[in-house]
């Protein structure tokens, strides 16, 4: 049976007992832990910045999912590196040198990830498929959890499996946004590989079982 891969977004966590929510992530099947840093400008929310999230990543032992919804991400390559994130994710929206940011990121010696939102088209993506180890898809208009997913962006997915497989690129997919066990089927089924789950896990009574049961769609 394939397994898919699945992120936790700890912005849906429990801040006051943020050490007991990561510790239950690191006991799931969950692969890596994803991370949403908002500044206010490029989203309508601030989430958390580095000082908290050091303390974060000495606690998390899954690999680090970072999702910048911030303008100008390429300025905190340094700070984001030093948080030990796998790959870092940056808007296509938030990017007008998107190439050279890619390149970057990589130099840095991070898997590079461009994200877009709900009204950027898949076909944006296609001089940069080539060059980045994902693409995220928003399945919601970035900047809170716990909001209503948006049907189209199953339909997104499937355009992206096929220019991923009509470029001969090996991009990943993942999907961030209103994730559940019934949105997850259906964008599994559209070729997704990756899904972040905020509200699904933190806000079910056992989400540990939920992380396993995301995992097996
Ligand atoms: C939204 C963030 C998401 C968020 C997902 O701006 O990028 O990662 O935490 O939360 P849910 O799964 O609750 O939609
Ligand atoms: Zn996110």
């Amino acid at each position: 049976m394939s397994s898919i891969i699945i992120s936790p977004s700890i912005l849906s966590a429990d801040f006051g007992h943020l050490a007991k929510d990561i510790e239950m992530i690191n006991r799931s099947e969950a692969e890596w832990v994803h991370i949403d840093i908002m500044d206010g400008v490029f989203v309508p929310n601030i989430s958390f910045g580095f000082p908290v999230l050091k303390y974060v990543a000495e606690l998390t032992r899954k690999p680090l999912d970072v999702h910048l919804m911030i303008v100008n991400p390429e300025k905190f390559i340094p700070e984001v590196k030093a948080l030990g994130a796998y790959i870092m994710n940056v808007h296509y929206e938030a990017c007008p040198h998107l190439h050279r940011v890619v390149q970057q990121i990589k130099e840095a010696g991070m898997k590079p990830a461009v994200t877009i939102n709900p009204a950027t088209p898949v076909a944006m993506l296609q001089d940069i498929i080539q060059d980045v180890y994902m693409v995220l898809v928003m399945s919601v208009n970035p900047g809170f959890g716990g909001q209503k997913f948006i049907a189209h962006s199953v339909e997104k997915v499937r355009e992206l499996r096929d220019l991923i497989e009509n470029s001969g690129s090996r991009a990943l997919i993942e999907v961030d946004g209103g994730v559940n066990l019934e949105t997850g089927a259906r964008l599994v089924e559209a070729g997704a590989d990756a899904l972040v789950a905020g509200n699904a896990v933190f806000g079910a009574s056992d989400p540990e079982d939920m992380i396993k049961r995301l995992r097996m769609l």
